[in-house]
């Protein structure tokens, strides 16, 4: 299985039926996605007073401390516009946004390989992102906000999307990441998974890397900084519909429909 390039989606069923089976997307240059990255990053420049490029590239330019990025997240995980063109973009993908479930769209900043990781989302190890949500339908939406190479994205373990892999999801538990600091944002993996299995692409700004939230992934760090946004979704009837995947190896008992809301309610 590899990477499958498109410029647009022609059959939203069967697009949707294949990223359940497995499949993952880069759907390219989207004018939506450069309009919510251009928002994005207007506001960046506004909050921060720095040059995006210039924060990325030069090493001379200045530092962004952590509870001005806390603070930044914040802003823009409850941003009605944001998620109003978010929502518009999916639109044009021909999805029912009546029935969509959304989490939040979060901002990541993740620092050059051996930094101090800041802000409310750290690098994360190999997981499936169903072994926290126990949502089997759910769509995962990685957004770059710069163009990023192959190792400085995130990658994905597809060989793995069907194959039983050992994890923490027995113990870990959403109240303690909530309550205690350096306790890991999801379960995961320590597998030791051959680096040939391994699948990361370079991605250029306006793309969308789209896949199952099933699929076991997680942070890459290069001598880059990177900012990109992402989020999940989830399509309420989609589990009666289509075949979704098959819980292999989680013990999560809860479904975490509470962490996604309706996305027509949160717009209008
Ligand atoms: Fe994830």
């Amino acid at each position: 299985m590899e990477f499958v390039r498109i410029r647009q989606i022609k059959d939203i069923k069967l697009f949707k039926q294949s990223i359940y089976d497995g499949k993952v997307f880069i759907l390219r240059n989207n004018i939506q996605i450069i309009d919510l990255n251009n928002y994005v990053l207007k506001k960046f420049k506004s909050f921060f007073k720095i040059d995006v490029d210039d924060f990325i590239n030069n090493d001379r330019a200045k530092e962004i401390n952590e509870v001005s990025l806390v603070s930044f997240q914040k802003n823009i995980k409850e941003s009605k516009v944001l998620l109003k063109k978010f929502a518009v973009f999916l639109e044009h993908l021909k999805f029912n946004i009546d029935e969509i479930l959304s989490d939040k769209i979060t901002f990541r900043y993740s620092p050059k390989n051996n930094s101090k990781a800041k802000g409310l989302l750290k690098p994360a190890k190999a997981h499936r992102d169903t072994w926290a949500s126990n949502i089997f339908h759910q769509i995962n939406w990685w957004i770059p906000l710069q163009n990023v190479k192959e190792n400085n994205s995130i990658y994905l373990i597809p060989k793995y999307f069907n194959k039983k892999v050992e994890n923490t999801s027995k113990e870990w538990s959403f109240e303690k990441y909530k309550t205690s600091k350096n306790y890991p944002s999801t379960p995961f993996s320590n597998f030791k998974f051959k680096k040939s299995d391994t699948k990361s692409i370079d991605l250029e700004f306006g793309d969308v890397l789209i896949f199952s939230g099933n699929h076991i992934h997680g942070s890459l760090l290069s001598n880059t900084k990177r900012l990109n946004l992402e989020t999940r979704t989830i399509s309420n009837q989609d589990e009666y519909k289509f075949k979704i995947p098959k819980n292999i190896d989680s013990y999560t008992k809860v479904k975490k429909k509470n962490w996604f809301s309706n996305l027509k309610k949160e717009i209008y």
